[in-house]
């Protein structure tokens, strides 16, 4: 574990027309890094965001922003993001020649992170672990804000939280998907220490600094009764 559990705030989300206001409103509320969807309706079926966002978000926030590629040829793309005001850049194993990719993003100075999809199975991760920042399980299938957690990535989140003790690794284990209070909860039992949370945070009751503060309490307590 690399200490206390940290919420990524994904503006898929947020309302674009108030962009700046909400980043800083998720900052307020105690979000630890604002975390940016990039999709190219090839790799998952919609076109997203890009550069010109990971900038506005770069400018509204002194926080890390946490780039999550869901894109075919993402080593195409590193070295804009980066110049956008990436901090840590996350590929799909699904998409990538991981090695180089990831030497690509440590070339440029940012995190490396790796993501799996829900049905890809660990062991196409393990070679690169020593090699990586932190390592993305998609509790939903990529693509969409506000789907239905799937607790059968549950399993894998233990794994991967085995592995890095018994290789005295120091890697994150980031969850991406449905993540709620509830499922924030499950997902901190089974070792995850980085939530990524859209709607939970942007489109929940109450507002978005006091979700963010709902989600950390969550995880907080399921880190007690571990
Ligand atoms: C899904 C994206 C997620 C998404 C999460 O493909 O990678 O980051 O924004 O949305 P929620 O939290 O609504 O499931
Ligand atoms: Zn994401």
């Amino acid at each position: 574990m690399t200490g206390a559990v940290r919420i990524a705030a994904s503006i898929l989300a947020a309302d674009f027309a108030r962009l700046n206001e909400q980043v800083e409103a998720a900052q307020g509320g105690g979000a630890d890094s604002i975390h940016v969807d990039v999709m190219d309706g090839r790799f998952v079926p919609e076109i997203s965001i890009g550069p010109v966002i990971i900038d506005a978000v770069r400018r509204s926030t002194s926080l890390p922003v946490d780039v999550h590629l869901m894109i075919v040829e993402p080593d195409r793309q590193l070295d804009r993001c980066v110049r956008s005001g990436a901090s840590s850049i996350t590929v799909h194993v699904e998409a990538s020649h991981l090695h180089r990719v990831i030497q690509q993003i440590k070339d440029l100075g940012a995190k490396a992170c790796v993501a799996l999809n829900p049905a890809t199975p660990l062991v196409t991760v393990e070679p690169m672990l020593g090699e990586l920042d932190m390592v993305l399980l998609m509790t939903v299938n990529p693509g969409y804000a506000g789907q239905r957690f799937i607790p059968a990535v549950l399993p894998k989140v233990r794994q991967l939280r085995e592995w890095i003790a018994t290789h005295g690794l120091a890697l994150d284990v980031q969850v991406d998907g449905g993540i709620n209070e509830s499922t924030a909860a499950q997902a901190v039992a089974a070792g995850a220490n980085v939530l990524v949370a859209a709607s939970a945070i942007f489109q929940s009751e109450g507002g978005i600094e006091a979700s963010v503060r709902r989600l950390r309490q969550a995880a907080l307590a399921a880190e007690v009764r571990k």
